[in-house]
Formats: C-alpha cells, structure tokens, sequence
C-alpha cells in the first residue's frame, strides 16, 4: 500500500519537475527578447541591473528631463517611481515634477495631447511604461545609440535600428553629430583567415555603414554618452515590470525551499522505505 503511495508520489514528483523545466525554458525564450536591430546588425546586448539605485535614479531624471515631454508613463504613478528609486518625495517632486498640481498618487499620464502630437510627428508618441517589454532592452538600447546624419529626411536625421523613425534625435547635443563612414576592413579568407596578398600585406576593402559622432560637437564623450542611454534604458526596464527585481530576490528563495524540501522528502522516503526491506 505505502509502496504504491511512494510510487504515485514519484510520479507526480517527476511531472512536476518536467513542469517546472518547461516553465524555465519558456522563461528563458522570453528573455531573448529583442527585436532585430534592422540596419544595425545583431542588437547591442543590454544586462539590466535593478537593483543599482543611483543608475535608475539618474535615468529617471534623464527620462523626465529629456522623454516625458513626449512619452507619456501612463501605467505608473509618480509616487511610486519616487518611491521604488529610494528618492525621498519632497526632492523628487521639487526636482524632477515639472507641473505642480501633480499629486504623488497620480498616473504618469504626460503632458501633450495624443492628436496634437500626431499633428506635428505624423505617428503620436507611444507610452513608454511597456516598451521594454515589447521592444526588448537590447533594442532599445540600440535604437538611442543609433542616430546619424541624413539629410534626406524631416529632421535632418535617421535610425539604423528603426529606419525612418518619426522621432527625432533629442539627445544630439549630447551625443555629438553621428555620421554613416566608411572604413578599410580586411578582407576575410575562406579559411577564416585575413587574405592576404603575395607579399603577405593584409588585403582590405572598403565597407561602409559605421558610426561615427564627430570629435568634439557633443557635451559628452562616448563612454558618458554611452552610460546615460545605459541608465535611461535600465529605468525604462525597471518601469516596464517595478517588482522584477522582487520577482528575481524571490525566485532565489522558492529554489532555496526546494532544495530544502527535497533533502527531506528523501530522508522521509529512505525512513519509510526501511520497514518494507528489513
Ligand atoms: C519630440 C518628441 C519626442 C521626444 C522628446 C522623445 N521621443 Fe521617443 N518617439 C517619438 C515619436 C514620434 C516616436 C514614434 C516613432 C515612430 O514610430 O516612427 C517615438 C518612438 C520612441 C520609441 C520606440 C517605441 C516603439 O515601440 O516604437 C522609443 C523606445 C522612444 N521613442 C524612446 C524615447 C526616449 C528614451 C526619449 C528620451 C531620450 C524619447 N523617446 C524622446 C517622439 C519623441
């Protein structure tokens, strides 16, 4: 009879666990996300960190500054952002909350309307409180990073990653003027190798399609520049899902239980197993 039992509960034991391996792989899957990066080539691959105050802390106040004239947050509240970035409320609201009347419980709703803005940009500026998810972080990551000069469209501007794009560039004084160049590459040989040619000089061919900001026409270099699109990108990733970083803490704690857990259902299985083998 308990032999019986112990085999039932082995069987749902190992159902469970190729449940529990599916669930992880589909996990995995969905932390591929990101979109191709189009013109870009692969995606510049983003690791978040959210549990790094100061980085969230500093994209917010990019984002407020430089996006939320634009992009709305409509899913998040003021106080809550205030709140989870451990900025006391008095500072944040008089630093960062450019219209008064705003209450700590009110949605990030924006401040332009969505038919004016279609107006002027042709498509409305989207919310941004799920972009992260949608896009994926290596995208956008990618997608700031990847403006340059063109003097074929409207803003005298276009995105490798999101050619054609409607928004121009809002951090160029930053940045610096981006240009397409085109550089000397060597030519690669079948064997994997540099070609090369009689007299062992490395063959090159030109190949264009590179980013290059103009020496000294932005207020940041590329490491800074590169470390603000960094923080912005990991505050639009912590505003996408607030308690991922909860979520993470406390996925170590269930594993923990279940270790745990299964050390003493096996000593529980190894005592009742000694009546039936004396
Ligand atoms: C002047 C208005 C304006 C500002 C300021 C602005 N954007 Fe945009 N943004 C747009 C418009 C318009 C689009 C839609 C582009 C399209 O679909 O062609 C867009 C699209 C985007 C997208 C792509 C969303 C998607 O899924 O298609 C992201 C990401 C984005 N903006 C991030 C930002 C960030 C971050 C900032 C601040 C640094 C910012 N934007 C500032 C107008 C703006």
């Amino acid at each position: 009879m308990i032999e019986k039992q112990l085999n039932i509960l082995n069987i749902k034991l190992s159902r469970f666990f190729v449940v529990l391996g599916l669930l992880i792989s589909i996990n995995s899957i969905d932390a591929a996300e990101g979109g191709p990066c189009k013109d870009y080539g692969e995606c510049d691959e983003f690791k978040y960190s959210l549990n790094d105050m100061a980085s969230l802390q500093r994209g917010a106040s990019t984002f407020l500054n430089y996006c939320y004239g634009c992009h709305s947050l409509q899913y998040s509240r003021w106080g809550r952002v205030s709140t989870d970035l451990q900025i006391p409320e008095e500072i944040f609201f008089d630093n960062l909350v450019f219209d008064k009347s705003i209450k700590p419980g009110d949605l990030m709703v924006g401040s332009m309307s969505k038919e004016q803005s279609a107006q002027w940009f042709g498509v409305a500026p989207p919310d941004l409180t799920l972009v992260s998810r949608v896009r994926g972080d290596d995208w956008i990551y990618s997608y700031l990073r990847a403006y340059y000069e063109d003097a074929s469209k409207q803003y005298g501007v276009n995105n490798l990653v999101y050619p054609g794009t409607a928004m121009p560039n809002v951090l160029m004084a930053l940045q610096g003027n981006q240009k397409l160049v085109c550089k000397d590459v060597p030519v690669i040989a079948k064997n994997g190798g540099e070609k090369r040619d009689n007299f062992g000089n490395t063959i090159t061919k030109e190949k264009c399609g590179y980013l290059k900001v103009d020496e000294g026409s932005g207020e940041l270099n590329k490491e800074e520049f590169d470390s603000l699109i960094y923080d912005l990108t990991n505050f639009l990733v912590y505003v996408g899902e607030p308690a991922k970083a909860q979520r993470e803490r406390m996925g170590w704690y269930v594993i923990f239980y279940f270790l745990i857990f299964t050390a003493l259902s096996a000593l529980l299985y190894r005592e009742y197993h000694k009546d039936y083998h004396k």
